[in-house]
């Protein structure tokens, strides 16, 4: 009886796969592999590639991208076997609540909360710098008071970012009108992004210089693990696809298709930028925030530097419109588990969307946005990302063990069983262990907090565990 009422109580979700959710199954593979290059290609691929390139690696910043995509691939994997065996809302904190039980999931899940929020406020904040700039081209100035928030270097006189904040209300206007509208205008919006940084691509490469390439790792092949670990976040977001499995056409095969597909786009994008980037301009000059603007003003490339800026804020939207999404989804699972109040897993009758989560998930994000300055929250980012990416892998092999889950239909397997998962649940522990000490100390308040809520709400309120007491 311990394990039907207790901390670890494990969901039966082998009854729920085939429930009728209410959610509307209205996404494709296609749609999948826009949202996936949607949630990993924005900020990270427009700021990343310099600071890596100038601190920690020379030219060979494309081996920083390679290593990280390895990374990354190893946990996709992991990811689709377990959104193909377990296609419900939710993602990793689904897969986890139903191997590990209940509490491991909550963890993990508060962990995950982190990673989407904070996600959207880091992302807002570096939209909203990109856009202040595309506004200063056109002579126009927002009150200082106004452009970030209070404490952001460069910024002595701001206390609140305004465009952050209008940004993300949008999206929250945009996603609570349903989800099949928005992954029209996110489909849109992906595809004039890839189309930027092709275009950067192509024009910069006739202005490359061999001799920009030696020495190729002038800081050694350390320089590549810790740069690694600062590309990380731009790669983040892949795991966002699985969150929207039950409103997935054939989810078994397409979760996969989508998950896999954009991180193999949004790979070969960051290699062919990073290697342009380098060839362009000497390494040791990339340390500024918009590199990519800067290659391009360095070519004397005014007009492209200019589109490209435009890019950079369409695909910083996008990235914002999948972590809300994702984020709210989450949210969404973990309240229809009755672990948080009900009120986050209510669906409006017309769009079937979470109407009143979309705008609290919405609303939290930006205030983080607007009075946190950028660098403190991308701290937390990554630790919520690689901690549910590891959990996530180890994951595999319980469920492998388990004799619950040989029975469900799943049409993708991990290859190499045990290795891969293991040594992907090596290397994300590797990268955590890379962190600061600031951001463990940040990531044990907000998991404090998250015990609060359980102990508080809950753990009382658990649907699965007031079942079985109830029987
Ligand atoms: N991967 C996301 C980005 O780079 C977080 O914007």
């Amino acid at each position: 009886m311990k394990n039907k009422t207790g901390l670890f109580v494990r969901k039966d979700i082998a009854t729920d796969i085939y429930k009728k959710t209410g959610l509307e199954k209205s996404l494709t593979a296609f749609s999948l592999i826009t949202m996936g290059v949607g949630a990993i290609v924005g900020a990270g691929i427009f700021i990343t590639p310099g600071i890596i390139a100038a601190e920690y690696t020379g030219p060979g910043a494309m081996l920083a991208f390679v290593l990280a995509a390895v990374v990354c691939s190893l946990a996709a994997l992991c990811y689709s076997e377990f959104s193909s065996t377990i296609p419900l809302a939710g993602s990793a904190y689904t897969y986890i609540y139903a191997v590990f039980g209940e509490f491991i999931a909550w963890i993990l899940g508060w962990a995950l909360v982190s990673e989407y929020l904070f996600s959207v406020s880091a992302v807002a904040a570096s939209w909203s710098s990109y856009f202040q700039n595309l506004l200063s081209g056109f002579g126009i100035h927002l009150p200082e008071a106004l452009t970030a928030a209070y404490g952001t270097s460069g910024h002595p006189g701001a206390f609140f970012d305004l465009p952050a904040f209008v940004i993300i209300m949008v999206l929250a206007f945009l996603l609570s009108h349903g989800v099949n509208e928005s992954a029209r205008v996110n489909a849109i919006m992906v595809i004039l992004k890839i189309i930027v940084i092709i275009l950067f691509i192509v024009v910069g490469v006739f202005y490359i210089k061999p001799a920009n390439y030696s020495p190729f790792l002038p800081f050694g092949a350390k320089g590549i693990v810790s740069g690694a670990a600062v590309a990380f976040y731009a790669y983040i977001g892949f795991d966002a696809v699985s969150t929207a499995a039950e409103e997935v056409k054939r989810p078994q095969r397409n979760v996969p298709i989508g998950i896999i597909g954009s991180l193999l786009i949004a790979t070969v994008l960051y290699i062919a930028l990073s290697a342009v980037l380098v060839g362009i301009v000497k390494y040791t000059k990339l340390d500024v925030a918009d590199p990519v603007a800067y290659a391009l003003h360095f070519i004397h490339q005014d007009w492209v530097s200019g589109i490209v800026s435009l890019g950079a804020v369409i695909g910083m939207t996008t990235v914002l419109i999948v972590f809300l999404y994702g984020g709210t989804r989450l949210v969404f699972a973990i309240s229809r588990d009755g672990l948080l109040p009900p009120l986050f897993s209510k669906l409006n009758e017309k769009t079937h969307a979470p109407v009143e989560n979309t705008w609290i998930f919405g609303i939290v994000g930006s205030i983080f946005a607007c009075i946190i300055p950028i660098n403190k929250i991308t701290e937390l980012v990554n630790i919520g990302t690689l901690f549910a990416f590891a959990m996530v892998s180890i994951g595999i092999v319980f469920l492998r063990r388990s004799p619950d889950f040989n029975k469900l239909e799943s049409s993708f397997r991990v290859p190499f069983y045990p290795v891969l998962p293991i040594i992907s649940f090596i290397l994300c522990v590797t990268l955590m262990l890379e962190l600061k000490a600031f951001t463990w100390i940040a990531f044990f308040i907000w998991l404090a907090i998250g015990l609060c809520v359980y102990f508080g709400y809950g753990y009382r309120n658990s649907a699965v565990r007031n079942k079985n007491k109830a029987k």
